[in-house]
């Protein structure tokens, strides 16, 4: 084949020279070698487009195999590009969900930060209610007492009424009883309580009556007629709003009689229930 290269060059030569000089004696020559070498030249080119085609054909087929190659890389990065953005989807809804889940804690946050501060709030308005309250407590007078008749066996009313004084002192807070005149002074202004228990010890069909006085005024009054001749309790009490400097005191109605001994069956009692502040 590569042969054929000089030989063909040669044959462009010649025939050139005869053209340009038609005159020209070795054109038969030439010409006969000429049309041997076509020939073989013919065969030649026969065979290199044989060669050719061929080359092209596996050319054709491998660029088509390269091309099928290509097709699938791309068809496989396609793939993989739409998996990653469905992931990349994917991700974005669950950032997304995160978040609402964020906020939805921001807020649950802010509210229970809202509600601590109210607690605060509160816990303190009850601290300083409390310290308040303590502080009346203290301020507050502490009144209370009992006493009893003491060990005087019996004490008899004549024809008129008798101030009982309960002379055997059990509890006395704030002095406001008087053992000695058998009053009660309110020392502030207030509700207070006052109560009693008194005996009759061996009385034969005898009346008994026995009555609280607020300031010489009447405020209860109790009796019984014994008949058992054995023992007579009267026994009451009453809530009493007093101002400061208020008496209360108990009587006994004329022909009663009041027993006690170390028992102490008949006692007058009384106590502040709650200071009220007079206007
Ligand atoms: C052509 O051939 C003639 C005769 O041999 C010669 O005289 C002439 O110079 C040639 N011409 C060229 C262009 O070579
Ligand atoms: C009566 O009261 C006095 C004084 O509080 C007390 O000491 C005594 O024990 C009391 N008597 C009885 C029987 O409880």
């Amino acid at each position: 084949m590569r042969a054929a290269i000089p030989l063909l060059f040669l044959l462009f030569c010649v025939q050139t020279e005869s053209q340009r000089n038609e005159t020209a004696v070795p054109v038969v020559h030439t010409q006969l070698l000429a049309s041997a070498e076509l020939k073989e030249l013919r065969d030649m080119v026969v065979e290199l487009r044989g060669t050719l085609r061929y080359k092209l054909k596996s050319l054709e087929a491998e660029h088509a195999a390269v091309k099928a190659e290509m097709k699938m890389e791309v068809d496989n990065l396609k793939k993989e590009l739409a998996s990653r953005e469905s992931e990349l989807a994917a991700l974005r809804t669950r950032m997304a969900a995160s978040d609402a889940w964020i906020d939805d804690l921001k807020v649950d946050y802010a509210e229970q930060e809202a509600e601590l501060t109210a607690v605060k709030t509160r816990l303190d308005a009850t601290e300083s209610e409390v310290e308040n309250l303590e502080k009346e407590i203290k301020a507050a007078p502490k009144v209370a007492f009992s006493a009893g008749l003491g060990n005087s066996e019996y004490i008899q009313a004549g024809n008129t009424d008798l101030n009982v004084v309960f002379s055997k002192v059990i509890t006395n807070v704030g002095q406001a009883y008087n053992s000695i005149t058998g009053f009660f002074t309110a020392p502030v202004s207030g509700v207070y309580y006052f109560r009693f228990t008194v005996l009759d010890h061996l009385a034969r069909r005898r009346a008994m009556g026995i009555r609280m006085f607020k300031n010489g005024q009447g405020v209860v009054w109790l009796t019984e007629a014994d008949s058992d001749g054995v023992s007579t309790y009267l026994i009451g009490g009453l809530t009493l709003q007093l101002e400061k400097g208020d008496a209360v005191n108990l009587v006994i109605t004329a022909g009663s009689r009041l027993y006690d001994n170390d028992d102490n069956h008949s006692t007058f009692s009384g106590f502040l229930l709650f200071p009220l502040s007079t206007p």
